[in-house]
């Protein structure tokens, strides 16, 4: 990202920032805006923000709108993306054309965020595992990110019809015809995502491995397995073969899903599992072992995206520099030196000090973002 400027968001009421091809530091004492800055970064790139669902909470208390407009250089060509709300509206423009879905915003500004949160990747609920693929793959695929939000729809009115069936039992006949149609939906959509996810974490887990042996200096062997609800399904499993067993459970359990007015089966419930030399990261990992999986998990990231589009996404380090011991950070250094572009933030500057010859150092203070030393 060569230039962004923000108006009233958050605390920034208004800043017009040039950054360095490289690496760009964020220094302030806490609560002065530092997040904040990554978190339009990462909008930019997602269409989402990665702390709230709702827009409103974007919006600077003593405004009534937020703007952000971002310029990068893709493949020399310079191109600019804005996104503005005020409270009632939402507008996202490629090249001052608005989009029509905040969808097609997705794959022209990647990004890999990395916050000290990323550590329930691999310690918290499979909900974070799941987010973390759905989000990886969505960026490099436009495609997946499509059937993901028809699916999510699908499981949605599924689980309406379910507690509809449940508390009208004279229709219930009638109405476990119309069950049937969402099962096709839901089969249909479901098994291409869980498909993608087999052959994407197939990628990861290769990436990861390398990286993770080597901060461990070979020592450990992390492995990725993706783990579904519906059960024996592997990396070699066809699309049709999921087809079948996604289907086949449904019809087995349906009085049970009628019981609980909610979808048993499917990718939403799915899981990723980690091993370090066979034994589960999650349950009996040492600290220090979660934290070097979540780190290979990330750079796996950033790996896999310059595979599969060609360039690295921008990396934004929110908070989690400092945190690292001196092996982690030398290695993630090693990673990014000079080809891709970071964003840093930290509240010390002395953790980032020397980390390289040129970047640019900010200091934050209260959502004022000011140019302490610059070189390119
Ligand atoms: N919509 C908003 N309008 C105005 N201020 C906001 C809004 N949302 C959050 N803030 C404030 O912005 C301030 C800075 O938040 P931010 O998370 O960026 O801090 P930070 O510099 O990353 O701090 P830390 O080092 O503690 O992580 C907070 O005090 C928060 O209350
Ligand atoms: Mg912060």
């Amino acid at each position: 990202m060569e230039r962004l400027y923000l108006k009233n968001y958050r605390n920034i009421k208004e800043e017009d920032l040039a950054f360095n091809p490289t690496l760009n530091l964020f220094i302030g004492k806490n609560a002065q805006g530092k997040t904040n800055l990554l978190e339009s970064i990462y909008l930019m790139g997602t269409g989402s923000s990665h702390r709230t669902k709702s827009d409103q909470d974007l919006i600077d208390w003593d405004a009534d709108y937020f703007f952000l407009k971002a310029s990068i250089i893709k493949r020399t060509r310079e191109m600019t993306f804005s996104y503005g709300y005020n409270k009632s509206k939402k507008e996202i423009k490629i090249d001052n054309n608005p989009l029509q879905k905040i969808g097609d915003l997705m794959g022209y500004i990647n990004v890999v965020l990395f916050s000290p949160e990323d550590l329930q990747m691999v310690k918290g609920s499979p909900a974070f595992r799941r987010r973390f693929l759905n989000l990886e793959i969505s960026q490099v695929n436009p495609y997946y990110y499509h059937n993901l939000q028809k699916y999510n729809q699908v499981v949605r009115q599924r689980n309406l019809l379910l507690k509809e069936i449940r508390a009208n039992y004279a229709e219930r006949k009638k109405k476990r015809d119309l069950l049937s149609v969402w099962d096709q939906q839901l089969v249909d959509l479901g098994s291409r995502l869980i498909k993608k996810r087999l052959e994407v974490i197939e990628r990861l887990d290769i990436l990861a491995r390398l990286t993770h042996r080597k901060i461990t200096d070979g020592r450990e062997n992390l492995k990725m397995e993706y783990k579904s609800v519906l059960g024996a399904i592997e990396e070699q499993t066809s699309r049709e073969e999921i087809e079948i067993i996604f289907a086949e459970r449904l019809k087995e359990d349906v009085d049970n899903e009628i019981n609980r007015g909610s979808t048993l089966y499917g990718p939403h419930l799915d899981d990723i599992e980690l091993f370090i030399n066979e034994v589960n990261v999650r349950q009996f990992g040492s600290q220090g072992q979660q934290r070097t999986t979540a780190l290979a998990l990330k750079i796996s990231e950033l790996e896999f995206m310059k595979s599969e589009i060609g360039e690295y996404p921008i990396l934004l380090l929110d908070d989690v520099f400092s945190e690292l011991d001196s092996l982690r950070k030398s290695h993630l250094l090693e990673v990014i030196r000079d080809k891709i572009q970071t964003f840093i933030t930290s509240t010390d500057a002395d953790a980032v000090n020397e980390i390289q010859s040129k970047y640019n150092l900010y200091s934050v203070t209260e959502g004022q973002v000011e140019l302490s030393k610059g070189s390119d």
